[in-house]
Order: structure tokens, then sequence, then C-alpha cells
């Protein structure tokens, strides 16, 4: 909103999409499944969950074309929808994936206990055969570890396995050698002792990661279980693919997504500690807006002509008169001719008031929401 900040009324803003932190406290933006991985640029749920009461009825089918870590689809199961998403990084299609799926938790339990056991059995493992990226950002203690976790992985069920990657991606993250202050947009590995922003005292870069693995997998466990308590028996599919492209199983009723921001993230890169260590498929090509492309006329104009074939393709596989609600930061004021572009009739825009924002991004925000409908 740079350019339409300053012009704000208080009125223009929708307050029942605008929270206060004592309104909704990290608690509750982090309930069970929402805080199983971080994942920067997420929706807040309690805002899909709005939109879901005003613009779905249970029974019917939302899809997200840009489903990330998965926000739109646990929300939409507890809501008693049907959820197709759609992503072409393959570590938030995984983490969406173990987000919504329907664990016998029993089992589930059993094998990631059994897993921290193999682990201690097996002992730090040597770093030799790391890849060049694994052995710069790790101390050899936190990859010995890392390395020795995945091994065991290995030898998992395919459904345990999956869960278990989560985990081991969750703690390599935390594992990196990066300050405490920096988790987010670390620059350079950081060896040395240094004064912590964070802490205010002097920390030491982590040199283990197993303290990690257990901590995540108890947690792990915890969040799936408190989901399971509010999930619903509704159809869930995570395609990985390309927005563009993708063909959907079923035709959805409606759309609630948000895009990425031309310039401002590179979602593949943001989680490479999931790629280098699990030999996912790499499809940071087909990404839409990544920030390595910048925010030049050419790259705006190609995000552009992107974001109108996915709403395109979207609308194709949709009856018309659907539902479609687009979160963004349209400082550029581009969605309107993206939308028009895509054959949707812009019913609605709404301000929404971002009130926190965490770590570096700190301070006042805010975003659009656009409503439209298909033709
Ligand atoms: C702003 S994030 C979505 C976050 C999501 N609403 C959540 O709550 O986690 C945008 C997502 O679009 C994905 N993306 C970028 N280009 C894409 C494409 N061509 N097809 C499908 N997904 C794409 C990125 O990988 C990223 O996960």
């Amino acid at each position: 909103m740079a350019g339409r900040t300053q012009e704000l009324l208080y009125s223009d803003i929708d307050l029942e999409l605008s929270w206060s932190e004592d309104a909704l406290p990290q608690v509750l933006r982090t309930k069970h499944v929402h805080s199983l991985h971080p994942y920067l640029g997420k929706f807040v749920p309690q805002l899909v969950e709005v939109f879901l009461d005003r613009y779905f009825e249970p029974g019917e089918c939302v899809y997200d074309p840009f489903v990330g870590s998965g926000t739109t689809l646990v929300e939409a199961n507890t809501f008693g929808c049907a959820g197709i998403g759609c992503d072409v990084s393959a570590f938030n299609c995984l983490l969406s994936d173990v987000k919504t799926e329907n664990w016998s938790l029993g089992l589930l339990e059993l094998g990631l206990k059994g897993a921290l056991e193999a682990f201690r059995r097996l002992g730090r493992r040597d770093t030799d055969d790391a890849s060049e990226w694994l052995q710069e950002w790790y101390s050899e203690g936190a990859l010995g570890d890392l390395l020795a976790y995945r091994d065991v992985i290995r030898g998992l069920d395919p459904s345990t396995a999956r869960v278990a990657k989560v985990i081991l991606s969750r703690a390599a993250r935390s594992a990196r050698l990066t300050t405490h202050f920096d988790l987010d947009f670390p620059k350079a590995p950081v060896r040395d002792a240094y004064f912590c922003h964070k802490h205010k005292r002097t920390c030491r870069p982590v040199q283990e990661a197993g303290k990690f693995l257990v901590r995540y997998t108890l947690d792990t466990v915890r969040r799936l279980r408190d989901f399971s308590l509010l999930r619903q028996d509704r159809r869930v599919e995570v395609l990985h693919g390309d927005a563009r492209r993708v063909e959907l199983p079923l035709g959805p009723s409606g759309i609630i997504t948000s895009p990425p921001y031309p310039g401002l993230i590179d979602y593949h890169e943001q989680h490479r500690y999931a790629y280098e260590l699990l030999g996912l498929e790499d499809r940071r090509c087909d990404e839409i807006g990544t920030a390595s492309k910048g925010r030049s006329r050419s790259a705006l104009s190609e995000y552009r002509v992107g974001m109108i074939e996915v709403f395109k393709n979207a609308a194709a596989q949709m009856s018309s008169g659907s539902t479609v609600v687009v979160v963004v930061n349209d400082s550029k004021d581009v969605y309107p001719a993206i939308l028009d572009g895509a054959g949707l009739v812009l019913q609605d825009r709404l301000t929404r008031h971002v009130n926190r924002r965490t770590g570096r991004r700190a301070g006042e925000f805010y975003e659009d929401v656009l409503v439209a409908r298909t033709s």
C-alpha cells in the first residue's frame, strides 16, 4: 500500500479482517498444525476463517493455487469444505500434505519415537559426502546429526517418513550457523560467538541438531493430535505443479489465496536446507514473482502475465459466478488489471491492517483483499 497508505482513513479498513495483538495473540495465530514448520509469508488462519464464513458453505470445495504452507486447506477442512492446493515448491507441498493428512496417530507416534531411538543408537555420522552448501551452513556436529537422522528416515515406512522429513527440515532450519535474531534472512554463516540482539548477551552458533530433533518430534505429534480433534472427513488434494497449467481433480466452488508478491521472497531458497538434505525436485524456475527477479518493469510485466494465466486456468475449471478471494500487498495497483485479464469481475476491494509483523519486518503494514467472481 506504499502509495495509498497516507490517504487511508480508519473507515477504509475492514475491521473484521484486522486484529490487534490482544484480540489475536500469537498462540492463536500459530494454533495446532499452523506452526508445524516456520514459513515466511503465510496467511493468518483467522483471515481464512472469515473468508470461509463470508463466501463459502460447508460441503463446497475451496482451491488455493498458491497453497504455500497449507493454511487455506487446513481451515477449509475444519470448516467442512473439501480443499485443493497447488504449489510449485515441493517442500511446501510436503508440508501442506503432512498438515492435512488423516493420520493414524498411535502408529505415527510409535514410528517417530522409534526413529529417534534409531538415531540415538546410530550416533552422529561423518559429513564428507554432504553438499558444499550444507558444509558451509552447518557445524560438523549439527550436520552429522542431521545426516544420521536422514539415514534413519530411509528405513521408515513411507507415511512416517513424510512427517520425519518435516521434522528434519525444521531441525535443519534451527541448526544453521546463523544468529538467533536473523533466522529469516541469514546472509552468511556465522561461526564465532556474537552479541545477540534478541537475547541481549553473547551467544554461540549451534553445534548440534539432536536436541531440535527430539523437541520437534514431540511438538509435531502434539500439534497433529490437536488438529485431529478438529479435522473433518473431507477430501484434501495437494498438487505439486505450476498453477498456470495444473489440472484440478474436481471443480472447485471458489478460491482463497495469497499469491507471491513481486520481488519479495524466493520460496525455494527460503527452505534451501530441505532441498539440500531431502533431494526434493527443484522447480524454482517456475516460481512467479521471485525476489531474485526483482521488481524491474520487465519483471513486473512477466509477473502480470503469469498471474493472469494462473487465474484463467483456475476459472476455466470452475462454474461461472464462483468467488475468488485474493490477499495481496498490491502497492503497484496491478491486481484489478490481472483479474480483468483473467476474465474475473472485481466485486470488492477491502483493506486490512496488519498490525503485527515479526522480526525485521516490524512496522505499519496494509494488505488488500480483492473479491472477484468468475464470469
Ligand atoms: C504467499 S505464498 C502462499 C502462502 C500461503 N497462503 C500460506 O498461508 O502458507 C505464495 C506461494 O506461491 C508459490 N508459487 C510461486 N509460483 C508458483 C507457481 N507458478 N505455481 C504454483 N505455486 C507457485 C510459492 O512457492 C509460495 O508457496
